[in-house]
């Protein structure tokens, strides 16, 4: 770059604007201070301007051309120039220097003295001279000095150099001449100066814009794309854009330098030895730990010998090697479970990516027999890859040695030729824990449960519980659901249709768990088309925690595929068998199931009668004793004798005489009905007196009466296991009226009978004259006389009867059961229970209750009649309830934490204070020994164990038990509260 050049950058503006007018941005064309010979320019006629050169004082030649024919008129002296080639200009500037005489200072010379003189061009593409003709020339301008001198300037010597510019343009021959023309004045042409304008050239954003020539068109900019500076690479395109005048405007983009050079006063200079650059945009930086440069210009530091660089390390990180092997490995197991745990290494290798891999190798007594053992076994959470100094080891085989390797990684372990490093320890699982299960067998699937069962292990320690494990085969192992239960079989519910899912079981004794068995795997049957998304399954959730454990029992039944009535006699049927094909209410038959038909469908009731009981001939019946009294007559007990026969105990119902037709009809209806059934849990009508008088009915005899009151008579006395077992009895004969079409409606304890060895039958059929009977039946406001608090509410409002209806009515029974013969609702009204029904509130579980019935009852008592437990459901539920009697262990009032989600729909009412809450379950006399016990808020009261009851003074046992159970739900109450976010 010439001195020039260098002075012109200096003069720039560095934003938007170049200097304007310093010479950097001119090309001169031609100079005559500068032409050291002789200049040869030409002068018209001889006598007109003259050429005199002086010396100056470094002995230079200074051309001046002069003129002065002031006393003459009509002066036309021509000079005129060489031909100057035009170069790269497009317009031209002409810079005069000049002085003239004030003609005012000149005597005698008025009228022929000028103070002007013209210039002229003459553009041509021949450099060879021309023949001189004014007409050539085109006029550029008449030039006027800004200042004249005089006689007196002279003699003062006083020189006024004027100096004036004129622009010309456009040109575009390869040259021209100027040409001065005198008319008679006193002039002395000091220098001219012919140049024209350019953008010089320039650096800026460390990118070089060219010498460029402007347009002739000045309203428009020349567009001058730069070019990086060596080792620059351009960041954004950069450009300049060059002005009329010859100025620089707008930059725009820049570039910068490359990696490996940093930029230094507007270059691009190598990064030195030990230094590197690995980004454009930043400086040259010493070289990361472990790395080194050994040029000029290193883009990047290579890494010491035994340290790496991993491929997503940036080149500014240093240089890390593998770690150093995992320290103190140690473990520690108990009967399910091998904890590995470690410390981490002493050298990481200076990375942060630790990880740590366990390898698993199983070897037989034999030295060399070793071989892999991941497959085999869990580890939680994984083999591989882990974050945490510790793995836990499940589904380990007992009686085996295995040798795990922990190795430690971090991003560099794989580039490291290195061998591994790693930590060994070796276990032995021969520490004879609890055995596992064997056998998992499906019992049946729906498409929402499956039932499972398997073998109990051998073991000397009893099983605690069982834990079952399952997932989606096809999400394996992503995550998985548990269930426990203390029976070798389990119903796992909430599963999708037609999936498989895989199963293991482990148990838990007191010395600790199994590993877990084998995984089977097993199907959900598909959906019912016919059935709504939420019909047929219940679930039954019990969640206990007793004494530090937790038994979640989980009981998912699953419906009976109805469909419409299906017509399994064939074609011609009699009007007896289109009864026998009449669904009551609905009902419908099953193809092969004997169905329960309806005797106010015969024309002659009496014909029914005939049908479906048998005549007992008098002498037979041996009345002993009255034993009741019903609303047709007496009730007694007596004997029965059938020929081959043993002699049996018999009830003896009789009809009063004095009846009226329809009366018998009623008293005889109960037989048709009663005599169609035939099941262990169902009173057994043995035969009917209708040909003498009096007219009776003979059913067998039920030793210990009706069950409310033989409760009542044995309040304690029965193990949960008994009471289980009445429930089981009482459930299984409403099974077999459900399966049979027939719908009780008034099931509850008053009308279950009990005989001597505790089994519990259903009686009191009869349809509306039932409800007549029941002295438990008010009537309704729609007219309908029903037992209130037996009946589910949808039979009340609008008398939906149904299985589903009786299943309310069994969850009442339930509950009757489990208190001992208490009074659902004890003294509450019939309309307050209907209101409290509505509201959400339900019966809490009697005393001493099992989660596990009490989850059940309120099952039963869903709003949502499709969404109770049919019959079949409950007698499977009971069923494994007494196979699995720890099952019945946890009792309400032991709940440490309540259930999670109680029941769904469950809405109890608030409380404001213990007042308020005794009035509302009928123990207000027990308001002051509340609060002198300092049991003054419902949170306090919530927290009241049988014991805090009893020492706050309640003696009853009956008033005992009805707070007790008021207590949970209370607690559920307040749970509820503070999940919708209120506060007591
Ligand atoms: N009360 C009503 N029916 C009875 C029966 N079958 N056995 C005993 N007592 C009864």
């Amino acid at each position: 770059m010439s001195l020039r050049t260098r002075s012109c950058l200096l003069s720039l503006f560095l934003g938007v604007v170049f200097s304007r007018l310093s010479l950097c941005n001119q090309v001169v064309l031609l100079d005559t201070t500068s032409v050291l010979g002789e200049l040869g320019w030409k002068t018209y006629p001889i006598n007109g301007w003259d050429a005199i050169t002086v010396m100056d004082e470094h002995n230079r030649p200074i051309h001046t051309f002069q003129v002065c024919n002031v006393m003459e008129p009509n002066q036309n002296n021509w000079l005129h120039s060489n031909w100057i080639p035009r170069q790269a200009a497009h317009r031209i500037y002409v810079e005069l220097r000049f002085t003239l005489r004030d003609c005012n200072s000149i005597p005698w010379v008025s009228g022929t003295c000028k103070e002007t003189f013209n210039l002229f061009y003459h553009e041509t593409d021949d450099a060879h001279g021309i023949k001189f003709k004014p007409p050539l020339f085109t006029k550029i301008d008449t030039i006027a000095a800004d200042e004249s001198f005089t006689q007196m300037d002279l003699g003062d010597r006083i020189l006024k150099l004027n100096t004036e510019v004129r622009e010309v343009g456009p040109i575009s021959r390869k040259g021209f001449y100027l040409a001065f023309q005198d008319i008679g004045a006193c002039i002395a042409l000091v220098s001219v100066r012919v140049y024209y304008k350019k953008c010089p050239f320039t650096l800026i954003n460390l990118a070089s814009f060219p010498d460029t020539v402007p347009r002739v068109d000045s309203t428009s900019l020349v567009e001058v794309r730069g070019a990086c500076i060596d080792h620059a690479e351009e960041k954004e395109t950069p450009k300049l854009f060059c002005g009329v005048d010859g100025a620089w405007l707008v930059p725009l983009g820049k570039c910068v330098c490359s990696v490996g050079y940093q930029e230094v006063g507007g270059t691009c200079v190598a990064c030195r030895p030990g230094f590197y650059k690995a980004n454009p945009e930043t400086n040259c930086t010493k070289c990361p730990p472990h790395s080194f440069s050994y040029g000029e210009g290193a883009f990047v530091c290579r890494c010491e010998k035994g340290f790496y660089r991993a491929k997503k390390d940036p080149p500014t990180m240093a240089c890390t090697r593998p770690p150093s092997p995992p320290r103190n490995l140690m473990f520690s197991m108990n009967d399910t479970c091998l904890m590995l745990e470690w410390t981490p290494p002493l050298d990481t290798g200076g990375r942060r990516d630790l990880t740590y891999n366990v390898l698993c190798k199983r070897c037989s007594p034999e030295p060399s027999r070793c071989q892999l053992c991941e497959e085999e076994l869990r580890f939680l959470p994984r083999p591989l890859g882990l974050t945490n100094t510790t793995v836990t080891i499940v589904d380990f085989a007992a009686h085996a040695n295995y040798t795990f390797e922990i190795e430690s990684l971090n991003g560099v372990s794989g580039l490291s030729s290195f061998p591994r490093q790693v930590a060994i320890i070796t276990v032995s699982t021969d520490q004879g824990g609890p055995s596992r299960v064997g056998g998992l067998k499906k019992d049946w699937a729906s498409p929402s449960s499956i039932a499972l069962s398997w073998q109990q292990p051998e073991q000397m320690l009893p099983v605690a519980e069982y834990e079952i494990k399952y997932y989606e085969k096809e999400h394996e192992q992503l995550s998985y659901s548990s269930t426990r239960t203390k029976a070798p079989s389990v119903i796992v519910s909430g599963l999708k249709p037609a999936t498989w899912y895989v199963f293991s079981v482990r148990t838990r004794t007191a010395g600790g768990h199994s590993s877990y068995s084998p995984k089977f795997e097993y199907q959900t049957t598909g959906d019912s088309s016919d059935m709504a998304p939420d019909q047929g399954q219940v679930l039954v959730i019990a969640t206990a925690s007793v004494g530090g454990f937790t038994l979640l029992i989980i009981l998912t039944l699953f419906l009976l595929i109805t469909g419409r009535c299906q017509w399994y006699f064939k074609a011609k049927m009699t009007s007896e068998d289109k009864r026998r094909t009449t669904c009551q209410n609905g009902h419908v038959p099953f193809p092969g199931v004997k169905t329960y038909v309806d005797p106010d469908t015969y024309e002659d009731p009496t014909q029914a009668v005939h049908e479906f009981t048998k005549e007992i001939d008098p002498p037979r019946i041996r009345i002993e004793r009255v034993i009741g009294a019903g609303e047709f007559g007496e009730v007694c007990s007596g004997r029965l004798r059938t020929p081959g026969k043993k002699e049996i105990a018999v009830a003896i119902k009789t009809l009063k005489g004095g009846y009226v037709e329809h009366q018998r009809r009623d008293f005889l209806r109960e037989a048709s009905i009663m005599g169609q059934f035939d099941h262990p849990n169902i009173i057994r009508l043995e035969g009917v007196v209708t040909k003498s008088r009096p007219v009776m009915i003979v059913v067998e005899y039920m030793e210990n009466g009706s069950l409310d009151s033989f409760l009542r008579q044995h309040d304690g006395h029965f193990t949960v296991i008994q009471l289980v077992g009445m429930l089981r009895g009482i459930a299984s004969g409403m099974k077999y009226l459900s399966d049979m079409g027939y719908i009780h409606r008034d099931l509850a304890a008053r009308n279950t009978l009990v005989n001597s060895n505790l089994v519990c039958k259903v009686s009191d059929f009869g349809l509306s004259r039932v409800l007549e009977d029941d002295p438990e039946a008010a009537y309704t406001t729609t007219g309908g006389k029903i037992p209130i608090r037996w009946t589910a509410p949808e039979a009340i409002a609008y008398r939906k009867f149904s299985s589903a209806s009786d299943a309310w009515s069994y969850g009442i029974v339930m509950w009757e059961v489990m208190s001992y013969g208490e009074r659902p609702y004890w003294e509450m009204s019939n309309q307050d229970v209907i209101l409290s029904i509505e509201e959400g509130y339900r019966l809490p579980a009697p005393m001493g209750c099992p989660v596990a019935l009490h989850q059940l009852m309120l099952h039963c008592w869903q709003k949502e009649r499709n969404h109770r437990p049919k019959f079949t459901d409950i007698v499977t539920f009971l069923d494994k309830l007494i196979r699995n009697p720890s099952s019945l262990l946890p009792l309400v009032e032991d709940l440490q934490s309540l259930p999670e989600s109680p029941v769904e729909e469950m809405d109890y009412p608030m409380f404001i204070s213990v007042g308020d809450w005794l009035d509302s379950i009928k123990m207000s006399q027990y308001k002051s020994s509340f609060m002198a016990a300092g049991f003054n808020t419902l949170d306090s009261v919530a927290r009241m164990s049988i014991e805090d009851v009893r020492r706050t003074g309640v003696e009853l046992i009956g008033h005992q038990r009805r707070i007790v159970s008021c207590i949970q739900t209370l607690q559920l109450q307040l749970l509820h509260e503070q999940e919708k976010g209120f506060h007591v």
